[in-house]
């Protein structure tokens, strides 16, 4: 989807739809950062789920149809390289009260094996670029306030911290950063 790479070193990171045949390696992923308290599926994916179903679901998620109660419009797109998936981004068409406090509109994680290449980084860029072509021209990036990691990659990518605010769990604050 991107003709301007900006990984590291190495071979070149695409960002892509899921395919049917992503079933496995995709449990995969989503057991290696449950294990850190993340989610790598999202849109209610759970480990032994119908993977068709999951799929519909996520293009019902891009399309805006059948979206549960407080969901916004997503893409969801896979980061591969050199044919492994090494990460997952939601890019959210527009925000909600949640969103424009807290979940911001990208998300992104990179699987633990894969991290300290600039994957994260390239993906948001990518990322941006695919915003944009949704019509959304100011974006908002959360990370936790100790995520350093995240914080950084948002700043690579032109990111201005706007403010600090405590999330909904009365105990992890988030930063907010607008870019573009
Ligand atoms: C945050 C995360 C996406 C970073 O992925 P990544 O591919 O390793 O990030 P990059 O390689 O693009 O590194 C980005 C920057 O962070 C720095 N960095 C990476 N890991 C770091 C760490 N543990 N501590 C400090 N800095 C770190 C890198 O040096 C790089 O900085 P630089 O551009 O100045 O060199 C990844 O750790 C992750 O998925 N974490 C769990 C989920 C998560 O936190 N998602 C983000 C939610 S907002």
């Amino acid at each position: 989807m991107s003709s301007d790479n900006h990984v590291i070193a190495g071979p070149p990171l695409r960002l892509r739809p899921l395919r049917e045949a992503d079933e496995v390696p995709f449990a995969a992923a989503h057991q290696a950062l449950a294990e850190e308290g993340y989610h790598f599926g999202l849109d209610g994916y759970q480990a032994g789920c119908s993977w068709p179903g999951y799929l519909q679901r996520v293009r019902d998620g891009q399309a805006g149809v059948n979206l549960p109660a407080g969901r916004v419009p997503a893409t969801f797109l896979v980061a591969e390289v050199a044919g492994q998936i090494v990460g997952r981004i939601s890019i959210r068409h527009e925000l909600n009260d949640f969103l424009r406090q807290e979940g911001g509109h990208i998300g992104y994680a990179v699987l633990p094996a894969h991290r300290g290449r600039g994957y994260a980084t390239e993906m948001l860029r990518q990322g941006l670029v695919i915003a944009s072509s949704l019509g959304v021209e100011q974006v908002l990036v959360t990370c936790d306030d100790d995520n350093v990691a995240s914080s950084r990659v948002i700043e690579r990518c032109g990111g201005k911290l706007d403010s600090t605010a405590m999330g909904r769990d009365g105990s992890t604050l988030i930063r907010r950063y607008w870019i573009g």
